[in-house]
């Protein structure tokens, strides 16, 4: 039996830093968002027939900072308002110019047969950007994503690890270490 769910395979990249304060998570998720916009806004770079859209699964103990890392991503995308965490909604939905953006968030999740019966699976087909908080409480379900984000908590500060699961989520990756890593310096 092929075994390609969730996060169980190996990671195509990997890389980690450190982000000393908030304002390092900020850094890294508008630098993410840079990425992210230039690949929905160019359609060049989307293979035919794999998913059009990016699936980015956060892990990371509460107060990790997997919110707020996705929280500086959308303010950085555009979303304008308030963005609460889906910890009771399940799902937060924003919308920026024709690109949607899904923010999941299952810790409240007790039966993983609950989000196949809430429709959820439509979404992560789409051509838009997926973001899911306790993933793993889903089951075993779920697709592999194109990133995985574990936030670490690290003395004052959080460690960052990325994990590829796609060649997309590898570039993304790529991209990233040859951006100026964030420091949390203004
Ligand atoms: N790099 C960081 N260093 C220190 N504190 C951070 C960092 N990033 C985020 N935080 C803080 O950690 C907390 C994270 O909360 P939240 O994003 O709700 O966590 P989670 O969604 O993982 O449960 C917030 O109080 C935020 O200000
Ligand atoms: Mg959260």
């Amino acid at each position: 039996m092929s075994d390609a769910k969730n996060t169980r395979s190996q990671p195509l990249a990997t890389t980690s830093l450190f982000l000393p304060q908030e304002a390092a998570t900020e850094q890294l998720a508008k630098a993410l968002s840079d990425i992210l916009s230039h690949y929905f806004s160019n359609s060049y770079e989307k293979t035919p027939g794999t998913d059009a859209g990016a699936k980015i699964y956060l892990k990371g103990d509460l107060g990790a900072g997997k919110t707020t890392f996705v929280r500086h991503f959308l303010r950085a995308m555009g979303v304008k308002g308030r963005i609460k965490s889906p910890t009771y909604t399940l799902l937060e939905t924003y919308k920026v110019s024709s690109l949607y953006l899904y923010h999941f968030d299952f810790y409240r999740f007790t039966d993983t047969e609950e989000w196949h019966e809430a429709g959820f699976r439509e979404n992560l087909g789409e051509d838009a950007i997926v973001f899911i908080e306790w993933a793993d409480k889903a089951g075993p379900g779920l697709p592999m994503p194109d990133l995985e984000l574990n936030l670490i908590y690290e003395s004052a500060g959080r460690t960052a690890q990325f994990n590829a699961f796609s060649e997309k989520g590898k570039t993304w990756i790529t991209k990233l270490i040859h951006r100026k890593m964030p420091t949390g310096e203004p």
